[in-house]
């Protein structure tokens, strides 16, 4: 089977982006081990703080992003990583060349029911006048990225990445310590009946939105002509990886609750890299207003609405908001 080193040097991915990519995952294995110890290693429950979104922080996300944070501002590569757990970017070296951003954890809320979790990230390139400390240059379009991916740690820890020639699977093996290719060139498939949504917040959720779902719900005998399953796992990383492998629809959608968060899920490290995965394998990723990646950000934590997966239900379901 295909190293990983192999496919993204057959991608075209310049040495010293292989090498960051490298890093990166060393700090994801890593967290794979830590994340397996569970109980027996004390690393499970939460901890008395908050991080800035407000959310109190497991102890598993502090200590992935510790890792994350430690191993990626060693390496030299890189000149500033932002990340769910810190409030401000964290300067690294001066002279690197890429931004790293990254949910160290995601789907925390899982990591006391020994369920689905992961690691997600994105690379842009730093740019030349950018001082480390400066957050604006993580605020470009998620059209820079240069590649992006997640780490699913479950019965298999498992890699989807991109450099934008592809989303591929790898797969851990642990008798060596390497990521294998198990699965080149995702294709999600057009066409699905599944869908995933978080239906306890129905009620806040746009007109256009309770129709689209309601018309799923109603089934063969609605206007969609066919019966639909649903789906969720509580962790993005999980969703996702099930519509890159069979298809559907993932939705985190606009939520009227509060107008400073338009939706639950953040731009930079979730929305964004997921986009690209998604795009990559043939799928759509939007937000119901435009294509997620052409989001310009205007703050590092900045939340976006999202509608992932299967071309045409994406495509459907945005029928609805065109017509609002
Ligand atoms: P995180 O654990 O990094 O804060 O992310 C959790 C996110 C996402 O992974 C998941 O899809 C969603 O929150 C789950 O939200 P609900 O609590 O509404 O199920
Ligand atoms: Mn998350
Ligand atoms: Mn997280």
């Amino acid at each position: 089977m295909k190293r990983l080193n192999s496919q993204l040097q057959e991608d075209g991915a310049p040495l010293e982006l292989i090498l960051l990519i490298r890093t990166l995952l060393a700090g994801c294995k890593e967290i794979a081990f830590r994340v397996s110890q569970g109980a027996l290693a004390g690393v499970l429950g939460s901890t008395l703080s908050e991080n800035v979104q407000g959310e109190t922080q497991k102890k598993l996300d502090v200590i992935s992003n510790q890792i994350l944070k430690d191993i990626l501002s060693e390496s030299g590569y890189v000149k500033a990583i932002s990340s769910e757990e810190e409030d401000d970017v964290v300067p690294c070296n001066p002279d690197g060349n890429y931004l790293v951003s990254f949910d160290p954890l995601d789907g925390s809320s899982n990591t006391d029911i020994n369920s689905l979790i992961g690691t997600i990230f994105s690379i842009a390139h730093a740019p030349q006048w950018m001082k480390p400390d400066d957050p604006s240059a993580f605020l470009q379009p998620g059209t820079q990225m240069v590649a992006a991916g997640y780490v699913l740690y479950g019965p298999s820890t498992m890699l989807a990445m991109t450099t934008g020639k592809g989303t591929h699977l790898y797969t851990l093996d642990k008798t060596h310590g390497g990521f294998l290719l198990t699965k080149a060139n995702v294709h999600v498939p057009e066409q699905t009946s599944e869908f995933a949504i978080n239906a306890s917040n129905q009620r806040h959720w746009e007109p256009e939105m309770q129709s689209y779902i309601g018309d799923l719900l109603a089934g063969k005998d609605g206007p969609r002509g066919k019966d639909y399953n649903m789906r969720w796992v509580a962790a993005m990383v999980g969703d996702i990886h099930r519509v890159l492998c069979r298809g559907g629809i993932f939705m985190y959608p606009y939520d009227k609750r509060d107008p400073g968060k338009p939706g639950k899920l953040r731009l930079l490290y979730e929305a964004n890299p997921m986009a690209f995965l998604m795009e990559q394998a043939g799928g759509l990723a939007n937000t119901g207003t435009g294509r997620i990646m052409e989001v310009m950000p205007t703050e590092i934590h900045q939340r976006v609405p999202v509608l992932l997966g299967s071309k045409e239900e994406v495509e459907a379901c945005l029928g609805y908001h065109n017509q609002a």
